[in-house]
């Protein structure tokens, strides 16, 4: 069983900016986005990310949140419209939503992610309104897909879990039957610099960690942190439960020699966690960085 790991695509649409849109916190996002100029190269590179997993002898895709950037309708038409130029349904594709597709509390209260990707979350008949987390039993993994982002006000960026969420975490993970069980969620867990944990921190995240060490979750995958991530929380596992980021699959910057990221994991027979880190180059393409 390979998992690929994608995140933080910030897919942006030519013409979506448009000054009536922008308004209130949009407008800080927007200014944010002309700083970004990478967002408007990432749908070659998602596509061509999704080219070389198609030849990676992968089971299943997930997708760590924010493919929009401002939460605007035309970004998720544009954004499912790629992502359905792929061909994939629930059962090779999950999505989680990250803060920039609840950008706008409009965005969030009608649900404007999960009308357009609950599908690939639930499955076909899935309700726009369903509570996470969701729980799909992949060959020999439990994969538990929850909801992190919250509509916190202007410049700021945090998310939280809340205790009912947590709770169905806890006992969907308890209940495993064997499996791994692999927790995806948003917001990094990791310590940043000080601006970075005021304002973009998942606010639960102590409780979270609590809980994970007396579990037996394996492995967190999680976005947010543009940046590749890994550490090892100490849990009921022997090996610890691994939290890893594979960091913006879609930045691009040659001046900082940092460019796009997606990972895959694999659990060996014995039990071991492989992980492969791809990366791009300056035009786009994806190469093997690191093997296990
Ligand atoms: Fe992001
Ligand atoms: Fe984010």
């Amino acid at each position: 069983m390979r998992l690929a790991h994608l995140s933080d695509l910030h897919m942006l649409p030519k013409g979506a900016l448009k000054p009536s849109l922008l308004f209130n916190r949009r407008i800080f996002g927007a200014t944010n986005l002309y700083i970004r100029d990478w967002t408007k190269k990432a749908v070659h590179v998602v596509k061509s990310a999704m080219t070389a997993i198609s030849h990676a002898n992968v089971d299943h895709i997930i997708i760590t949140g924010d493919l929009t950037n401002l939460a605007i309708e035309a970004e998720f038409e544009f954004a499912s419209s790629v992502i359905e130029s792929f061909g994939l349904d629930h059962t090779k594709l999950s999505i989680i939503p990250g803060n920039h597709d609840y950008y706008v509390p409009a965005a969030a209260k009608n649900r404007r992610f999960e009308h357009y990707f609950g599908k690939y979350t639930w499955g076909p008949d899935f309700d726009p309104f369903a509570q996470y987390p969701a729980v799909k039993d992949i060959d020999n993994i439990r994969l538990i897909l929850a909801c992190t982002p919250t509509i916190p006000p202007p410049m700021f960026s945090y998310g939280e879990l809340g205790t009912p969420q947590m709770d169905r975490i806890f006992q969907l993970a308890d209940n495993a039957h064997g499996r791994h069980v692999v927790l995806a969620i948003h917001h990094h867990l990791h310590n940043q610099n000080f601006l970075r944990d005021k304002t973009g921190l998942l606010k639960d995240r102590q409780q979270l960690k609590a809980r994970l060490a007396q579990s037996s979750i394996r492995l967190v995958i999680h976005g947010h942190d543009h940046h590749e991530h890994e550490m090892v929380l100490q849990s009921k596992l022997p090996s610890g439960t691994h939290v890893l980021s594979c960091g913006s699959t879609t930045y691009q910057s040659a001046s900082k020699r940092r460019f796009g990221r997606f990972n895959i994991y694999e659990f060996k027979e014995n039990g071991a966690l492989e992980v492969e880190r791809w990366q791009s180059n300056q035009s786009g393409e994806f190469y093997l960085l690191k093997s296990p």
